[in-house]
């Protein structure tokens, strides 16, 4: 890893089942971004704290979501790879932050608000200064280029405006934060097509990386098509997502005859879905195989991990000495 490269940073919750629409819209750019950056990739486990978590069940969630970025090929050798907790600092940083930030200006999050509606039952704090922990997360190293999707884009507004007010009260310190947005596909919900791809919609409207071939096969089976017959050039919601998938799991050839037989009123959208499956299954095949290697030696990936950390605390460290000297702490 070389000194002049611009710091990428980006994080994911370890909400596990990461699918289809994760991998195309965002991961896969992760994977292609190892090389022209120093890249830092967090498995945010304090973000996700601010839903509900099995105690239980998490530290399987976190090293499953590990796993997954392994075997996509998110590479340790070439990137920084760690959980957030693993690391003192990042909830440092974001105390600081707090103080600086406006209630108000925290009300105006959409996905907080969105996220409040959701879960009326626990509006808990932590709902509420999530974005303060994202721009932490980033400052921390002072990164400068973070790829996110869309929906993160008010966030990345935020730390902007957080970094402003910490250049102005305590010396100038960080450089502005661009968002990176993710040139990769938005996929949309497999029995809900006017809806994004995603976990909370239900089983049957997302492909996650894991589904074996039999899941995957009577998940495309179900996707919905037409109501009616095919209109040439027409294509319904659910049919111009069927051929969106198509279009990133197989070749311009398979494309061009399923359009012809679509113009042509031919189409059987099962033979299309038919081939559609067997291309998903055969791009995730070698992704599963490596899961299962990984999971064989959960103690490895926990290795992995662990040593990202120690790593990322090294410049955390760094950086964190710099910003409590400026702040007038201690020493
Ligand atoms: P989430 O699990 O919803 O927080 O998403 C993790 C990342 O995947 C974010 O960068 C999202 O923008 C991206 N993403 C989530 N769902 C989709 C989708 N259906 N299509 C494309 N990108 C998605
Ligand atoms: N909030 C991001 C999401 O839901 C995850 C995240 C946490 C993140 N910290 C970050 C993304 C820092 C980019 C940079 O997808």
């Amino acid at each position: 890893m070389t000194e002049d490269k611009k710091i990428l940073f980006s994080g994911i919750q370890p909400t596990g089942n990461i699918h289809i629409g994760n991998y195309l819209g965002a991961l896969k750019n992760w994977v292609d971004l190892q090389d022209k950056y120093t890249a830092i990739y967090s498995i945010v486990d304090w973000h996700a704290l601010s839903i509900d978590q099995d105690p239980k069940e998490y530290k399987n969630r976190i090293l499953e979501t590990a796993i997954d970025l392994l075997a996509i090929g998110i590479d340790p050798k070439k990137s920084i790879l760690f959980a957030q907790s693993q690391v003192t600092g990042h909830t440092e940083l974001a105390w600081i932050f707090n103080t600086l930030m406006p209630i108000s200006e925290l009300e105006r999050m959409t996905q907080y608000k969105d996220k409040a509606k959701q879960n009326k039952h626990n509006i808990n704090a932590g709902l509420f200064n999530y974005p303060v922990l994202q721009a932490a997360d980033i400052l921390l190293y002072k990164a400068e280029i973070v790829p996110i999707g869309e929906d993160q884009v008010q966030h990345i507004e935020l730390a902007n405006t957080i970094l402003r007010k910490f250049n102005n009260k305590y010396g100038q310190y960080f450089n502005p934060i661009k968002p990176m947005l993710t040139k990769g596909a938005r996929i949309m919900s497999l029995t809900k097509p006017d809806k994004k791809m995603s976990k909370s919609l239900g089983d049957n409207n997302y492909i996650s990386l894991r589904d074996n071939p039999d899941t995957i096969k009577s998940k495309v089976a179900k996707a919905v098509t037409d109501t009616g017959p095919a209109v040439a050039d027409k294509k319904s919601l659910g049919v111009h997502n069927l051929f969106e998938l198509l279009h990133l799991f197989t070749n311009n050839e398979v494309v061009k005859k399923y359009e012809k037989q679509h113009n042509d009123g031919s189409i059987k959208y099962s033979e299309m879905k038919e081939e559609l499956a067997g291309a998903i299954i055969k791009t995730l095949e070698p992704i599963q195989k490596r899961i299962k290697e990984l999971e064989k030696k959960p103690k490895k990936v926990e290795a992995i991990l662990k040593k990202g950390a120690n790593r990322a605390q090294v410049i955390a460290n760094a950086n964190m000495e710099d910003i409590r000297d400026r702040i007038g702490l201690l020493k």
